[in-house]
């Protein structure tokens, strides 16, 4: 089922043979190697997922070490206590990535790490891991890029209210302010969020993620304060930085296409589209909500609650689009009967699964659908760069019994959206970097640790870690991607 995603370089060892490798026609032919010697490569992490270290130096807890006690909350009852354990071991980790021959480290910071409870002045110790990893990364050649906000936010500002509280935006200017100003003077690139879906949809409609709340309402005020928060530290940091920087964002954009041209299909792509992306793009880059989605919204007794100034605050230009992509979807607007409404006289809004392979998550793989994503952006969204801050899968790793993960599943997929990143670029879309999420196997949030997406494999027993046959197929495209430079 796989094989025809299978790249001739799945085997990590086999190209080791210089810039003009042993297979020059296959060379030529691969797209990966149009992208340029400018392009960025990297890896990615957050702090929950991998930092463990829960209650030191003053860490207070987050939203998630919460939610990680509700009973069934969390596959196997895992939390974020160890994990990864990377708080205590970060030299190495850093070591790993500097030895794949990486240019980019994206990492976030712990909210309440470095600003307990979520308001009031820093906590030294926790702002001082940061500090640490700044050198050891820039020591090591490679550049930082720090996200401020990777959904763990600090349970006191939960407990008033959480990101449905417009008083959230203004907590989160001030921390992103508070560590700027003690690593802006060596970070160069910031992300104020990473998925504001995530955190306002799983998080406070659906009730998937921390703090696990269930309300449409307040996902959707989740959404607005989430944006209005990033405008108001964008604008912050642009105005601390002495220097210029670069300042974004980070979506997960999931592109949703019908499932038939008729039109109940393409209403519910529309729709799909609507809650997915456009909510968020569009403030973001035309300072204003989609007219279809506040209808949309509208219908169901919902109001985004904007103020006047918000959208100005919100469409605050920025350097770099974060772009997260894992899998696309077709959408349908009619049940399995025929029927386009419910029984609630709603429109039929459903997922029609397709019969393509799938990662551990279920996720169907779409490289084609990058592609799309990617000129899409490019089309109606244009002007800003692209970089691409995560991408990667999950699959069921079975280590060797030296640990090592021949995982040519993996290799697979990073292979084929790399070329449809270069396609992408091909046909216009100006994306400059490329992180492979992720560096580490680490907390899969509601899955534990059940799911792994790391380039190199954790040993929870041992927190051993050892690369796996994707770390070297990485490390090795990479470089041949540079020699021909
Ligand atoms: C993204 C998250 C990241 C990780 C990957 C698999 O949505 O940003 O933390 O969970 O999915």
């Amino acid at each position: 089922m796989d094989t025809e995603l299978t790249s001739p370089r799945s085997d990590g060892t086999r190209h080791a043979a210089g810039p003009d490798g042993p297979e020059p026609s296959r060379h030529a032919a691969d797209p990966i190697d149009s992208l340029p010697p400018t392009f960025r490569w990297g890896v990615a992490t957050s702090s929950y997922q991998i930092e463990g270290a829960v209650a030191e130096d003053g860490r207070t807890p987050s939203i998630w070490d919460t939610f990680c006690r509700v009973p069934g909350a969390v596959a196997n009852g895992d939390d974020g206590d160890v994990a990864c354990d990377h708080y205590h071991r970060m030299p190495a980790d850093v070591a790993l990535i500097a030895d794949l021959g990486l240019d980019t480290y994206r990492f976030s910071v712990a909210w309440p790490r470095v600003q307990p409870g979520g308001r009031g002045p820093a906590n030294p110790a926790g702002l001082a891991f940061y500090d640490r990893l700044v050198d050891e990364l820039l020591g090591r050649g490679v550049d930082p890029w720090v996200t401020l906000y990777h959904w763990d936010l600090p349970q006191e500002l939960e407990d008033a209210g959480g990101w449905p509280v417009r008083d959230t935006a203004y907590r989160f200017a001030d921390y992103a302010e508070l560590v700027f100003a003690r690593l802006g003077d060596r970070v160069k690139t910031w992300t104020t969020l990473n998925e504001p879906w995530c955190s306002a949809m799983l998080g406070y409609a659906y009730g998937d993620h921390a703090p696990g709340r269930r309300d449409l309402g307040d996902g959707i005020a989740a959404v607005h304060h989430l944006l209005l928060g990033h405008g108001l530290a964008t604008q912050r940091l642009r105005a601390a930085a002495p220097a210029p920087v670069e300042l974004g964002i980070t979506l997960n954009l999931a592109p949703a296409d019908p499932a038939t041209d008729s039109p109940a299909d393409r209403d519910a792509a529309r729709a799909a589209d609507g809650l997915a992306n456009r909510i968020y793009l569009d403030p973001l880059f035309h300072g204003r909500y989609p007219q279809d989605v506040l209808a949309d919204l509208a219908a169901e007794g919902v109001r985004v609650p904007v103020r006047d100034g918000d959208l100005e605050v919100i469409a605050t230009p920025i350097d770099v689009l974060g772009v997260n992509y894992y899998f696309g979807q077709l959408h349908s607007g009619v049940d399995e009967q025929g029927r386009e409404r419910d029984e609630g006289g709603r429109p039929v809004r459903r997922v029609v699964p397709r019969d393509l392979p799938r990662t551990a998550m279920g996720w169907e793989i779409v490289p084609e659908s990058f592609t799309d994503l990617l000129v899409r952006l490019h089309r109606d969204y244009p002007g800003v760069p692209l970089v691409i801050t995560e991408n990667g899968a999950a699959f069921d790793d079975r280590p060797d019994e030296d640990g090592f993960v021949a995982d040519d599943d993996r290799v697979a997929y990073l292979t084929e959206h790399l070329r449809a990143v270069a396609r992408a670029r091909s046909a216009g879309a100006d994306v400059r970097g490329y992180f492979a999420w992720s560096l580490l196997d680490n907390f899969e949030w509601a899955y534990g640790y059940d799911k792994r997406f790391g380039i190199v494999r954790v040993d929870y027993d041992t927190q051993r870690r050892t690369p796996k046959r994707s770390a070297l197929w990485y490390r090795d495209t990479v470089r041949r991607v540079r020699d021909r430079a």
